[in-house]
């Protein structure tokens, strides 16, 4: 294929608007996959998105399609929606040269439609509006396309007007983007050189890395170099992505495939990395910005015994998922474990049962916090850690008052898009998280853009679900990035039967101390079952006091209903006891469910 007859794109959307059922019928429609319902959303891979309905990991499709007599080899490349793995997209993009904005007929534009748009359109794609779910009753395309009109200054006779489901006019968009996006500016000629965008590892065949050819070619059999670790590699096999791994002869400029060169570590694929031939150095690709985890959270192994396993299995989850950062940890009540970092609490619920299904490791996980920061207050101070200020990840690590002039808290801008009659509650549960109102925009008759400059902690747990509830799922949210602010924090400790529960104390702003203490505290009622004593639960700032529930004594006897008479109901109800047990951890002599946090702060 000469690069003129490649085109490589991405389709971006908001959640549900409809991005992988069109994946699906652009595959079917090249004849990459047959039309047969066992094949719906092929590209969504891992069993966590299949059980989750949600893309969580970009994946690749290299398509074949002839239009006007001539061949073209067209390259899509999945992305995620959640705004938690906006990083994901930006990464896809950087192998792109256009998109297909993707817009649901019903719901219009919604705030990560905006968000993915500005991804896009900064990095000067070529932007192809498609209004999909034309065939829903309620689908109003007249009314989007004037959104796209007002809001991004796209002429409205460019949407496309489709059914992803039904597959109306699909097959237009696919002539769309041989028209619209360029092809890849790169020459065979060249040198190789080859942008790594992803990395997969397979327990038989090592290290695949997804690379973007910018240049050159390359083939089974040759030396090649990682510009990052300078570290050389043989070429053992190269392929498209069909979407299955399909080997191929040679990879060539422009296009975008896999490469399996024996690299056994897992370091060792960095994304964003530039691989040249060995003895033709290539002046790098710019590669990325690395991931800004905005959540971190403790991990630690149920059992000590399975610190190996649980840390040969995090190694290779992240190279899979290289926006988690792993720092060592250890704690006195929880023993030697590392300290996470993830883009958002979803995020870390999915990495958590990823962990669970594909490397069978159960965990203990302790309460989510965002990367807080101090300024230290004394010359002295400054002198020992060599910096005027440090990051607070860790409650544990939380410094005293005296040695901090000032505490400092993250913020993200974030975009609400809402049908209007739902503004008041909106901005009433915005002020209630200490946001301040930055833009209010309409961006039609009765639809609304708010822009509100948020704490990062008061969104990171509950926000979304609050505002899902309170505009009867119409509201849509995203945020980025804005830097930090002055914060009056306090560090809390809940306390059950006056030993603290390690994975709760919470950093949190003085203001909301009493009120988050006194929930904590009745949730964590209801999460922790009877015992055969009195438990009191606490909630304190050092050695005071500010809530306080009371858990009753109640004695469990679950074999009695069994009157000693069947013996193998009663093995079947002791061993379940016993997998219970396993899923308990023991704070003093209290026994708390080893996920009572989630439930403690997402109230199911
Ligand atoms: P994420 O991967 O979670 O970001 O979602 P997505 O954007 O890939 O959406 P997906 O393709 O999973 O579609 C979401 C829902 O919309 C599914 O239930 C689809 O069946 C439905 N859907 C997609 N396209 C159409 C369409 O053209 N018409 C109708 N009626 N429904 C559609």
């Amino acid at each position: 294929y000469p690069v003129e007859s490649i085109r490589n794109f991405s389709i971006i959307a908001h959640v549900d608007h409809g991005k992988s059922t069109l994946a699906d019928r652009l595959l079917e429609i090249t004849g990459a996959i047959s039309k047969t319902d066992h094949n719906k959303q092929v590209l969504d891979k891992l069993q966590v998105e299949r059980e989750r309905g949600i893309t969580v990991k970009a994946q690749s499709a290299s398509l074949f399609y002839n239009h006007e007599g001539i061949n073209y080899l067209l390259n899509l490349i999945d992305t995620p929606g959640h705004v938690d793995f906006s990083y994901e997209v930006s990464r896809s993009l950087s192998a792109c040269q256009g998109v297909i904005l993707v817009v649901d007929a019903n719901e219009g534009i919604q705030a990560q439609t905006v968000a993915n748009f500005y991804l896009a359109f900064e990095a000067q794609l070529s932007i192809i509006p498609v209004i999909n779910k034309i065939d829903l009753k309620n689908a109003d395309p007249e009314r989007v396309e004037k959104q796209i009109e007002k809001l991004f200054d796209i002429p409205r006779d460019e949407c496309i007007r489709i059914s992803a489901k039904q597959g109306t006019n699909v097959e237009k968009v696919l002539q769309y983007v041989i028209e619209k996006i360029p092809p890849p500016q790169c020459n065979t000629a060249d040198p190789l050189k080859a942008l790594v965008f992803d990395s997969t590892f397979d327990h038989y065949r090592g290290v695949i890395a997804n690379i973007a050819l910018f240049g050159g070619e390359i083939a089974k059999g040759q030396k090649i170099v990682s510009a990052h670790t300078k570290k050389r590699y043989e070429v053992n096999e190269v392929g498209i992505l069909t979407p299955n791994e399909q080997p191929t002869h040679k990879l060539y400029a422009g296009q975008v495939g896999y490469l399996i060169a024996g690299m056994k570590e897992v370091t060792e694929a960095q994304i964003g990395d530039t691989l040249f031939l060995y003895k033709q150095p290539v002046e790098p690709l710019p590669g990325f910005k690395s991931a800004k985890p905005m959540v971190f959270a403790g991990m630690y192994p149920i059992d000590q015994t399975e610190y190996n396993n649980l840390k040969s299995a995090l190694e290779r989850l992240t190279l899979n998922d290289s926006s988690v950062t792993v720092h060592r940890d250890s704690s006195l009540a929880l023993g030697a474990g590392w300290r996470l970092g993830f883009l958002g609490l979803l995020h870390m619920e999915v990495f958590n049962q990823r962990l669970e299904q594909e490397y069978n490791m159960s965990v203990i996980l302790t309460a989510p916090t965002v990367p807080y920061k101090a300024v230290l207050s004394s010359a002295k101070l400054k002198k020992e850690y060599g910096k005027d200020e440090i990051t607070i990840i860790n409650p544990a690590q939380f410094p005293d008052k005296l040695s901090v002039s000032e505490y400092l808290e993250p913020t993200v801008l974030g975009t609400i898009v809402t049908p209007h009659e739902y503004i008041g509650k909106i901005i009433t549960l915005c002020q209630d998280r200490r946001a301040v109102q930055k833009d209010m925009l309409y961006i039609d008759e009765n639809r609304v853009m708010l822009k509100y400059l948020f704490p990062l902690n008061e969104i990171v747990v509950d926000f979304y679900d609050a505002l899902k509830s309170l505009s009867s799922g119409y509201a849509s949210f995203d945020y980025e990035d804005a830097g930090y602010q002055s914060a009056d924090l306090i560090k809390m400790d809940i306390l059950v039967n006056g030993n603290p529960v390690e994975e709760l104390a919470t950093i949190i702003h003085r203001d909301k101390a009493y009120a988050a203490g006194k929930l904590l505290c009745e949730r964590l009622k209801e999460t922790i079952p009877r015992q055969l004593f009195e438990i009191a639960i606490q909630a304190a700032i050092g050695k005071k006091i500010i809530a306080r529930e009371t858990l009753k004594a109640y004695r469990k006897n679950v074999v009695a209903k069994c009157y000693g008479g069947d013996i193998t109901r009663r093995m079947k109800l002791l061993k379940r006891q016993a997998e219970g047990k396993r899923l308990m951890r023991k704070i003093g002599n209290v026994e708390v469910p080893r996920d009572a946090f989630i439930r403690v702060l997402k109230r199911e």
